[in-house]
């Protein structure tokens, strides 16, 4: 099986803890993207979806499904999403599709995140996958500075015509290199209270309650 068809795989895989009558909490990216997908076929059943990002709003819409504002509800049972890296207590880096802000947010009304993932991501200690931070574009040099003496090495992440990427809240985001974090929640903690860092990319706080990881004998399901 590829890595497409693992991501596949999960994506239906997580139909299963849908309540129905109940607004799903749906992340970003390629793998979320075949949830999406697969949620299409329970669009009678649920109430709709709480969305991450501007690009599942777009996707979840096209299926027909609602998307309301997180301002819209006090709590969801369930969020989905995907990881760049997840560890083996749940933790996770994400925001490679730069979203991880919005992310955050949809994962703190949740009761239980469930993470789908292909078996690429799953790793022993976080910090392989330059993780992600966003910034407000005034103190990005200055946070530069602060991962340069942990020994990471920070680069603004650009769009492909050479100018920054601006996330959905219009920020920037930062990539770092160079980081080994075997302690999530004291790393997470710590960065969120650097200046002008609006989020930092470690779910150690918000972490999986579940993971479905693709693998080729199919798939397993990890619980935190
Ligand atoms: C989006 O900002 C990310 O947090 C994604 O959840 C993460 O990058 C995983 O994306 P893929 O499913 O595309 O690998």
């Amino acid at each position: 099986m590829n890595q497409d068809q693992l991501k596949t795989l999960v994506g239906q895989a997580a139909l299963q803890y849908v309540l129905p009558g109940e607004y799903v909490g749906v992340g970003t990216g390629s793998t979320v993207n075949k949830f999406i997908d697969a949620l299409a076929s329970l669009k009678g059943q649920i109430r709709g979806a709480v969305s991450s990002s501007e690009a599942s709003s777009e996707r979840l819409r096209a299926h027909g499904i609602e998307v309301i504002d997180a301002n819209a509800v006090d709590a969801l049972a369930l969020y989905v999403d995907g990881a760049d890296e997840i560890d083996p207590s749940g933790c996770m880096i994400k925001g490679g599709g730069a979203a991880l802000t919005r992310e955050k947010i949809v994962a703190a009304l949740a009761q239980r995140f469930v993470c789908i993932a292909d078996q690429s991501k799953y790793v022993p200690v976080l910090g392989r996958f330059a993780l992600p931070v966003e910034v407000i574009p005034m103190a990005a040099q200055q946070i530069v500075r602060r991962f340069a003496a942990l020994g990471g090495v920070a680069t603004l992440r650009l769009q492909a015509d050479g100018s920054a990427l601006r996330t959905d809240n219009g920020q920037h985001i930062l990539d770092v290199t160079g980081l080994r974090i075997p302690d999530p929640l004291a790393f997470e903690s710590a960065v969120n209270n650097w200046p002008g860092v609006v989020c930092v990319g470690v779910f150690a706080h918000q972490k999986a309650s579940v993971c479905l990881l693709g693998t080729p004998e199919g798939v397993k399901t990890l619980t935190f």
